[in-house]
């Protein structure tokens, strides 16, 4: 990104920042925690987290970003430190901007490699002869590096860096070619969206056969939109609706600063946040949730999704449900559902890179080029672990501390930096200055008491997750002198393995406890890059900032 880079138009801005923010969370995400948590049990406390820390949280980002920019920097590192100057650590907070983006870009990828792969064998026909457990074991091959046997060898590698070339190609154009690529993305992949989405609306209970008579996509529809009011004491699916929040509006990551640092000083915001997030809300809830649960109900019943809703459905389910369709709808529909996915990913794994790209470019002046090449040399090399170790839970390690924990650290310290240490009255103005709407004054209230506090509920929640879930019991326990019992997985106890310490303990057989061990290796590996990455990028901000010190004499 070069420094007075700015965005081309109002639209490309909206596109993009949306683009950052609709992803594969919406489509892949999204549907399995709205299953795991209930259905209609979901909806509530997810609306709610949307209102109260989602759009504020937006505009925090939004405004902070954009007055970093006016002050020429284009990262969080120095964004943090513009807003409180006097204070050094905060810069120390903003290498979570970097890190989270490519860690998450590690994993992200490897995601959005599987959609350019899967377009392909949709067009070839991969998956025309294959019955449901066929296509589910091709999934599994296809993840099983080593014993990959999908027709090229060593496929998912190779998608993989073919995925990374694209995104470093793209961004190394810098904004300019962030935002082409949002303007062709987001329309495409809203057009392939509402298409699905109309055959899942409309597929009823003609998926209905002899051998399996009771299965209805309506039904898929009931579960998710009957609403449950009980949940609203069910703490964890709370913490699941905020973790949703978070991951899809891409808070807390330090991206939607670096793109409204690229925003005019006197150009709006307010509305244009606003825009953006709900944008991402229409995809998210309307389109996410019309594909893949109701089509998978259509066919194989709302109680085959309840107990099967995962994350590899829509890879390991969907291309054997498009069947139904013969062989030439099904190309088309996968074409369509595997092509919305890549668009849904590449828009949001580019974001990722333009924080590294903007404080490279900020600190050392490096260009475009230097930049993006570097953000994919960072990513591949990153990124192939979780490749050739999928299965042994590298993958799952980013996700958790990268894709997860660090969102809600991020976003806690920066709604404290911004409403406490700034202070809402200037906050309040950066917000509303040049706006195109008033935001409503009670957020004034929110942002400042409401969603702090929610914040620091969600992140203790999670470090001290209780035994079973069970939020209840656990503080009955308490008062009653019980003692507060960890589950295995709060952050304290995932910290120390626990849960797999348990499992090893727990089994005979040699093989389960070899594979177990292997497990813990190399999740700890994992770890160990990822402590390695936020080390690196604290030396690098550390190194920037003596030079600085340096070039102003202080
Ligand atoms: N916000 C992006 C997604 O939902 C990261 O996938």
């Amino acid at each position: 990104m070069s420094k007075n880079e700015a965005w081309g138009s109002r639209v490309g801005l909206i596109l993009a920042m949306a683009g950052n923010a609709v992803g594969l969370g919406n489509f892949l995400r999204f549907p399995v925690q709205a299953i795991n948590n209930g259905g209609g049990a979901f909806i509530i406390p997810y609306i709610v987290c949307f209102l109260l820390m989602g759009i504020p949280l937006l505009w925090i980002e939004w405004s902070t970003g954009r007055f970093g920019g006016k002050k020429g920097h284009h990262s969080t590192p120095f964004i943090l430190n513009s807003i409180d100057p006097k204070r050094r650590f905060w810069k120390y907070f903003g290498v979570f901007g970097i890190f989270t983006n490519i860690a998450v870009a590690a994993y992200y990828c490897f995601i959005e490699s599987w959609t350019m792969s899967y377009v392909m064998h949709s067009i070839a026909g991969t998956f025309r002869n294959m019955n449901q457990i066929e296509v589910a074991q091709f999934f599994e091959r296809y993840v099983d590096v080593m014993k990959s046997t999908t027709g090229i060898p060593y496929e998912a590698v190779l998608f993989f860096v073919i995925c990374i070339v694209l995104n470093t190609f793209i961004l190394s154009k810098g904004i300019k070619g962030v935002e082409k690529a949002a303007k062709i993305g987001m329309p495409m992949l809203i057009l392939f969206g509402v298409l699905l989405a109309i055959r899942g609306l409309t597929l009823g209970d003609s998926g209905a056969t002899p051998d399996n008579p009771n299965v209805s996509a309506i039904d898929g529809l009931n579960f998710l939109w009957t609403p449950q009011f009980e949940s609203l004491w069910d703490f964890k699916v709370w913490l699941a609706a905020a973790g949703q929040i978070f991951f899809t509006l891409s808070l807390g990551m330090g991206s939607i600063q670096c793109y409204a640092s690229y925003v005019k000083s006197r150009d709006d915001i307010a509305l244009n946040a606003a825009s953006a997030g709900f944008m991402n809300e229409f995809v998210e809830v309307v389109l996410g949730s019309s594909i893949v649960i109701p089509i998978a109900a259509g066919y194989l019943g709302i109680d085959w999704v309840i107990e099967n809703a995962g994350f590899g459905m829509a890879f390991q389910t969907m291309p054997y449900l498009f069947n139904n369709w013969g062989p030439v709808l099904a190309a088309v529909a996968g074409v369509m559902w595997f092509g919305l996915l890549f668009f849904a990913g590449i828009t949001s794994s580019l974001a990722m890179g333009t924080p590294w790209m903007g404080f490279m470019r900020d600190e050392f002046g490096w260009s475009q080029k230097k930049g993006a090449w570097s953000f994919g040399g960072i990513v591949l090399i990153l990124g192939l672990p979780t490749v050739l170790f999928f299965n042994q839970g590298v993958f799952d390690e980013y996700d958790y501390w990268a894709g997860t924990v660090s969102l809600v650290v991020f976003a806690l310290a920066e709604s404290i930096l911004f409403a406490w240490v700034f202070g809402m009255g200037k906050g309040w103005l950066e917000i509303n200055e040049g706006g195109d709407i008033r935001v409503p004054g009670i957020y004034k209230y929110i942002i400042k008491y409401i969603t702090p506090v929610m914040l620091i509920i969600v992140f203790l929640g999670a470090l001290l997750t209780p035994v079973g879930n069970d939020w209840t019991g656990a503080f009955s326990g308490l008062v009653a002198g019980d003692g507060w019992t960890l589950d295995n997985s709060s952050i304290i106890k995932t910290i120390s393995h626990a849960g797999i310490h348990e499992q090893i303990a727990a089994s005979t057989d040699v093989l389960v406890i070899e594979g177990l061990k292997d497990k813990i290796f190399y999740t700890n590996m994992a770890r160990l890059i990822l402590v390695a990455l936020f080390v690196f990028i604290s030396f690098l901000v550390y190194t920037a900032y003596k030079k600085r010190l340096k070039t102003h004499n202080l």
